[in-house]
């Protein structure tokens, strides 16, 4: 099956990394060879030369509702300090559940940037996985409104989920009544990264805050003179991701929220300034960005080749791999100018209509909603458990300071990460942000064509 996914994702997009897996492999049954069918002639042929060397075509578990051992979970967390995240999480998943058989569909590319494609294509094609990654908010409503995800509201009293999570939380996975996922953690975008010892060689104090853009330039542009990338960036949706945070540090929280309510005007001024910010850091990032994957950039500051990266604190996970634990290893702080706000997202997984096996996928559902899940899970993530009772007393210093925050910060949705707006917005945005950092439009442009995509 990951083979499938991984081709039928080189199809559509060229080459992407290699696909990992966890537990049995599943090649080749009818529920791949059905998505490849959905992505044309080419890929059904293709099927066709990959079945000839299967011999395992016994699987017939082609409707939904039937029960089987095999639970095919989809996420894009392919690689890495990901995989290791969801690795923690199957663990928890083999106690809790020891008859089920974990199905690894991850599709790699940071941010589901090739998964919710592959995702859409096979939902579109009957050809469900039995559970898939998607973040809390805005993204969720398409589904919903595809009648492609099921209410899972039963299994919150079944679970004895409903008072597990903050309320806010439910508030925002609740659409007339009905709740569609269970949350596995809560992210923070807004997050800068440095390389203290980098820091240092441009003669700047690693301790030094940054209350603005403005101040932080100054910074940029010392380690500009040490011929060290500034500020490591990576490809398209990690440029958006650096778009969100400065939108938010330049316009505030407030109106932050209001280009996704309608009040903030997307033609005004005050983008306008935003967008010439968002315009002379991306000069001191790195040229070879778009060739980058976000594990890429965060190395840079790992081997003390950048000094900042704006990154969601999935990158926290990756300096614990690496064995980055101390102050002198890395520091973070808040995107300059957002000091006191979270900009939130979450995972949450999904029972699909069609699920070909409910009751496995109701099964990883379970272990993600446990304490033990969300534990074991988010320690290894670098986020913080969505649930409130969750044992988090071995977390990482960044962790608890993030548990601290969203206790007490003002939070805001993230653009690039499915909270803030449905999918086919976020393409556009991605698409014009692509045109303006690759000198294929200008700021005026670039700000119309934001401006049209939120517009919807
Ligand atoms: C986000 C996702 C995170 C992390 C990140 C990078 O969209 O919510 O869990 O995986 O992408 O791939």
């Amino acid at each position: 099956m990951n083979l499938d996914s991984e081709r039928a994702v080189a199809l559509r997009h060229g080459p992407t990394r290699s696909v990992h897996h966890i537990g049995k492999e599943d090649d080749m049954n009818l529920r791949s060879k059905k998505s490849l069918m959905a992505l044309g002639a080419g890929a059904a042929a293709l099927t066709l030369g990959l079945s000839a060397c299967s011999g395992d075509t016994s699987e017939s578990n082609d409707g939904g509702g039937s029960s089987g051992p095999e639970v095919e979970v989809f996420t894009w967390w392919a690689a890495g300090s990901e995989k290791a995240g969801l690795d923690a999480l199957v663990g928890v998943f083999n106690e809790q559940h020891p008859d089920l058989e974990f199905v690894n569909g991850a599709v790699a590319g940071g941010a589901g940037s090739a998964a919710k494609d592959l995702l859409q294509s096979r939902l579109q094609a009957g050809d469900a996985p039995d559970t898939f990654q998607a973040h809390a908010g805005a993204e969720l409503q398409d589904y919903i409104d595809a009648a492609q995800i099921q209410d899972v509201s039963d299994l919150y009293s079944e679970f004895g989920l409903t008072d597990a999570f903050p309320a806010d939380l439910i508030d925002r996975l609740t659409v007339d009544g009905a709740i569609y996922s269970v949350p596995s953690n809560i992210h923070r975008a807004n997050v800068v990264w440095a390389s203290p010892a980098v820091l240092e060689e441009a003669g700047l104090d690693p301790e030094a805050e940054y209350e603005s853009i403005d101040d932080w330039i100054v910074a940029l542009d010392a380690v500009q003179e040490t011929g060290k990338t500034p500020l490591s960036v990576a490809t398209t949706w990690t440029q958006v991701h650096l778009l969100e945070t400065v939108l938010l540090s330049s316009l505030g929280a407030e109106d932050y929220n209001g280009l996704w309510d309608g009040s903030t005007d997307w033609e005004s001024s005050e983008v306008t300034t935003a967008l010439e910010n968002f315009e002379i850091i991306m000069g001191y990032t790195n040229d070879d960005r778009d060739g980058l994957d976000w594990p890429d950039a965060t190395q840079q500051i790992i081997d003390g080749q950048a000094a900042f990266n704006v990154m969601g604190d999935w990158a926290e996970a990756a300096f614990a791999e690496a064995g980055a634990t101390s102050p002198e290893d890395y520091i973070y702080f808040p995107v300059p100018g957002t000091a006191g706000v979270f900009d939130f997202l979450a995972d949450s997984f999904t029972l699909p209509v069609g699920a070909p096996n409910e009751d496995g996928a109701k099964a990883w559902l379970e272990t993600v909603g446990s304490a033990e899940g969300q534990a074991a899970f988010n320690k290894a993530k670098g986020s913080i458990p969505a649930r409130t009772d969750a044992d988090t007393s071995d977390f990482s210093p960044y962790q608890q300071s993030a548990i601290e925050a969203w206790g007490s910060d003002v939070i805001v949705s993230s653009l690039a990460h499915g909270a803030a707006t449905p999918v086919a917005t976020l393409n556009q945005v991605s698409d014009a942000t692509s045109k303006f950092t690759t000198g294929a439009s200008d700021l005026a442009t670039f700000q119309s064509e934001l401006a049209a995509a939120v517009a919807g």
